[in-house]
């Protein structure tokens, strides 16, 4: 790691890649190397300093932010304005992550002029380093005509929240050979990795072993070339939802429970602010 200044978070993570911005021919690399790829998601400046000083090569600004931000049942109603707006902020916290940003519910799926358009908006205004599309053989145009612009494309295949409506809920909606097509159309088209979610493991594993570009799972079993999670997931502060998938690394929303209770009771018995938070 490179020596944080005072006032950084440090992470203690020993990493295989190198302490600079990663980039995604790091990510090809990683594969043909046999490193396992580390992702998870941020949409605020504060999370991102901290997954960056932990030395996780990619940070996602999922529309997930739906669900965990804004309290909503699903990711549908999410702006590609508000995905802009979150990665900003998480752009100002990397010095080291790849920083992607997921295209929301149709900001792609119209033509791929208008996919292309607005993955452009989320590189300039947004400042990602690369887009996040979901579907396979049907985003097939939309992630060609992105990455021939010279945007790096993630695909999405497996369970796509995008796709709730039509298929009546959060489920993998497709057979294994069509997975399979989605994501060599997916590696076709230009793209230089692709999320593959709730998947079966050994669908998963076949699938990584037949792509050239990383596979990154979140319910896809040990056999992809990386995985990610839902950061409030796996830190213990979104529970409406625990899917089987996901490990809870830790407790934090107990803890700010806690830490709050504690706060609020010295207040009230006026024992916070004490001597030492006072000016005189
Ligand atoms: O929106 C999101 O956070 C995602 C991940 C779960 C892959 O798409």
């Amino acid at each position: 790691m490179t020596p944080v200044s005072p006032g950084k978070f440090s992470g203690s993570c020993s990493t295989p890649v190198e302490a600079r911005l990663m980039t995604v021919p790091d990510f090809q690399n990683a594969k043909q190397r046999g490193l396992r790829l580390t992702m998870l998601t941020a949409y605020d400046y504060t999370m991102a300093r901290l997954l960056d000083a932990a030395d996780v090569d990619g940070i996602l600004v999922g529309d997930s932010l739906g669900m965990v931000i804004q309290g909503n049942d699903n990711s549908l109603t999410v702006t590609l304005d508000e995905i802009i707006y979150h990665t900003r902020m998480v752009s100002r916290g990397i010095t080291r992550s790849l920083l992607v940003a997921d295209m929301p519910f149709m900001s792609f799926q119209v033509t791929p002029q208008q996919a292309l358009v607005n993955a452009g908006r989320l590189i300039k205004e947004g400042g990602a380093h690369a887009v996040k599309v979901e579907g396979g053989v049907r985003s097939a145009e939309a992630i060609a005509a992105i990455t021939q612009a010279d945007i790096p494309v993630m695909g999405h295949i497996g369970l796509t929240p995008q796709s709730i409506r039509a298929f009546g809920g959060f489920r993998v909606q497709r057979a294994a050979e069509r997975l399979l097509e989605d994501a060599v159309a997916t590696e076709q088209a230009g793209a230089f990795a692709v999320v593959i979610e709730c998947v079966p493991s050994e669908l998963a594993e076949r699938i990584s072993s037949t792509l050239k570009i990383p596979t990154i799972g979140i319910g896809a079993g040990a056999g992809c070339d990386g995985q990610i999670l839902v950061t409030y997931d796996m830190l213990g502060l979104f529970d409406e939802l625990r899917p089987r998938f996901v490990k809870q690394y830790a407790e934090l929303g107990q803890h700010i429970l806690q830490a709050v209770e504690a706060y609020c009771q010295e207040v009230r018995e006026g024992t916070f602010p004490a001597a030492e938070h006072e000016f005189h």
